[in-house]
């Protein structure tokens, strides 16, 4: 079972911009970390559109999909994207959801689930792992979440995809002295017009 975490970043380590509400999950700047993705045939297709671009990162985006079994993310993400993705939205796994406040499971169309989990980030790892089969556990987001998994050394993969951008401001993922696992090994580096895919390995 591999965990794994996989994040657009800006140039200067930004996963997201400055104020973000639920008007405006990217924060404001932080367009560019996202709207490569938008016009991906992989990332359509999931969305329930046809067409878009069938290229390399389209390519990656499909290979995380295929590979991920189950999800956790915090309630940050969840309520910013919660509208966005509608009633079929993309992850099509069970996802559970770090909160404390707790919600009802919620079904979705195309085989989501959210499942709300008040009892922290060791619960909801070993929840996503009973039901991810023989596929991955993506930790995806957001930086509150990430750096508690990053901080137990609970992550196994890492992938970055490096956007052209400088933010100058906004969410920082990587903080704090001591906070994150040390040994990094590199697995891939890919580069296209869009972003730099940066595939670590964190050595245990
Ligand atoms: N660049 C990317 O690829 C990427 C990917 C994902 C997300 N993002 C961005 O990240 C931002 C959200 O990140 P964030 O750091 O603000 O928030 P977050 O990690 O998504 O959510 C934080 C919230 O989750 C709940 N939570 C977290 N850990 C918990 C624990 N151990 N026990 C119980 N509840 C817990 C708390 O919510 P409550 O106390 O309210 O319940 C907390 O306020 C958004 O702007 C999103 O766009 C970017």
């Amino acid at each position: 079972m591999t965990v794994t975490s996989d994040l657009a970043i800006s140039l200067d380590g930004y996963i997201a911009g400055t104020d973000v509400t639920l008007d405006n999950p990217g924060g404001h700047g932080g367009e560019p970390l996202f709207e490569w993705i938008h016009n991906l045939a992989s990332w359509r297709e999931r969305q329930g559109m046809t067409g878009g671009e069938e290229n390399r990162d389209s390519e990656l985006m499909r290979e995380w999909f295929d590979a991920t079994g189950a999800v956790v993310m915090g309630r940050m993400m969840y309520d910013t994207g919660e509208e966005f993705w509608g009633d079929n939205p993309p992850f099509r796994t069970p996802v559970f959801v770090l909160t404390h406040r707790p919600r009802p499971t919620l079904v979705k169309e195309g085989g989501t689930t959210f499942t709300f989990v008040t009892d922290g980030i060791h619960s909801a790892l070993d929840r996503a792992k009973a039901v991810a089969g023989n596929r991955n556990v993506d930790i995806a987001g957001g930086a509150s979440t990430l750096r508690q998994y990053l901080a137990e050394d609970l992550i196994d993969e890492l992938q970055l995809h490096v956007v052209p951008a400088l933010l100058g401001a906004g969410l920082r993922l990587f903080e704090g002295p001591g906070q994150l696992p040390r040994l990094v090994e590199p697995l891939r580096v890919e580069e296209t017009p869009l972003a730099t895919h940066l595939k670590y390995r964190f050595v245990k």
